[in-house]
């Protein structure tokens, strides 16, 4: 028999400040209820100067390591498209704010929104060949785009960190996947840029073609029925993407699929905005947490990252998950509200260069802060 793997423990955390797309629509003129309804976007979670990808992965990975341990680990990836340096991975940024051991590789992934998903796999990889190792993924982003663009209310901000082990106690992930890889120009964030490109219209496209062609993949591979999927997981860069998502594959299956089958894994994305790599699995957060008829259940999920990488996989929710709930709910409800006028001057100060010593004072709430620029190098404090 082989050793079940996969997400033993989730975690997840945010910003400090949140912005209420309510304001961002009476601001630029707007009806809200395109970002309420047409986009399923309530509110977009904003950093404040003291933080980005490393501070928010290292505070979702922290409760995870009070919880287990540190020395059963052995390998963290860190999943990210906003990388915060071209050579040195926010891994090991991350692995020193965590007081990780240091026998212990620590490396950064990238494929835009999707990079996560190949942490987990290759971490199941290592727990395979030795059950006794776990691997800590985090997986956390910034999403920015150009202000006054239609893609303005659908940032957001986020990580969420899991723990890889045999024997999991949430969710067993299955051996068969689909996947799926195109060449195409939807999204994109060039070097020198710290706002992404993209052609929206396109990107959805790309998101359904990816996911039916991985499905196909995912099926041809001896995958379940899609009536032994009891609940889905898409990927969320706006909550709506999801809801399409869902429509495509019940008109591409011809089985008709209720929406209740998705919808609970939107709630904390709908209230964070687009985490790119992490908001797959803030969306099997909110399903974690709001759900209470999943044990046993088995889980499909789409991760999709622009240019692009689709890939399906499955997962069966373990009998006793309910007891390993985290109430991500509470770091939503913390965020302190900010103006129209504050989120853009943040959005305009975010790219600091590395030329000039900067020192960032301590401003959230947050668990670790990121401190400045000194001799062209990023520092953090715990
Ligand atoms: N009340 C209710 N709904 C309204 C409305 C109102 N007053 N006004 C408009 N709407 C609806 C529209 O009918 C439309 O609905 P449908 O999608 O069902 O047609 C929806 O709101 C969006 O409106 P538009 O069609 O006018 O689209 P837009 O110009 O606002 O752009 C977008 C939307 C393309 C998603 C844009 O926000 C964007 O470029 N976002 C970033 C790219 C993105 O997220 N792409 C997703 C796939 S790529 C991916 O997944 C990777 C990733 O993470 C980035």
């Amino acid at each position: 028999m082989t050793t079940p793997i996969g997400i033993h423990d989730l975690s997840l955390a945010t910003t400090g400040y949140v912005l209420d797309l309510a304001d961002l629509a009476a601001a630029t003129g707007v009806d809200p209820d395109k970002y309420r309804i047409g986009l399923g976007q309530d509110e977009m979670s904003v950093p404040g100067p003291d933080e980005d990808i490393v501070t928010m992965g290292a505070a979702a990975a922290l409760p995870i390591l009070e919880r287990h341990g540190r020395d059963r680990i052995r390998t963290l990836f860190f999943a990210t498209e906003s990388g915060v340096d071209q050579s040195k991975s926010a891994a090991v940024f991350a692995h020193r704010l965590l007081e990780l051991p240091a026998a212990c590789r620590a490396v950064e992934l990238k494929q835009a929104c999707y990079a996560a998903t190949a942490a987990l796999q290759a971490g199941i990889g290592i727990v395979a060949r030795n059950p006794g190792e776990q691997v800590l993924v985090i997986a956390s982003d910034i999403a920015r785009y150009e202000v006054d663009t239609a893609a303005e209310p659908t940032q957001g901000a986020g990580a969420v960190a899991f723990l890889v082990s045999a024997d999991p106690a949430l969710v067993e992930i299955e051996p068969v996947v689909g996947v799926d890889t195109a060449d195409v120009d939807d999204f994109w964030r060039p070097n020198d840029s710290v706002t992404a490109v993209v052609d929206g219209k396109l990107s959805i496209d790309a998101y359904l073609d990816g996911f039916t062609a991985a499905w196909d993949d995912y099926r041809a591979r001896g995958g379940a029925d899609i009536d032994a999927i009891g609940r889905f997981c898409h990927h969320q860069p706006f909550t709506r993407m999801a809801a399409k998502a869902h429509r495509r594959l019940a008109e591409h299956t011809g089985v008709d699929l209720p929406a209740d089958r998705y919808e609970t894994s939107t709630a904390y994305n709908r209230r964070m905005g687009n985490s790119y790599t992490a908001s797959l699995y803030a969306g099997l957060a909110a399903l974690l947490d709001g759900d209470d008829n999943l044990a046993g259940r088995r889980i499909g999920f789409l991760s999709y990252g622009s240019g692009s990488v689709s890939e399906f996989f499955t997962g069966v929710v373990g009998p006793d998950y309910r007891e390993h709930r985290r109430g991500a709910q509470a770091q939503l409800d913390a965020r302190e509200p900010v103006s129209v006028a504050r989120y853009r001057e943040l959005h305009a100060a975010a790219h600091l260069g590395s030329t000039h010593d900067v020192e960032i004072a301590p401003e959230t709430r947050t668990r670790f802060h990121f401190a400045g620029i000194r001799g062209r190098a990023r520092r953090y404090r715990s």
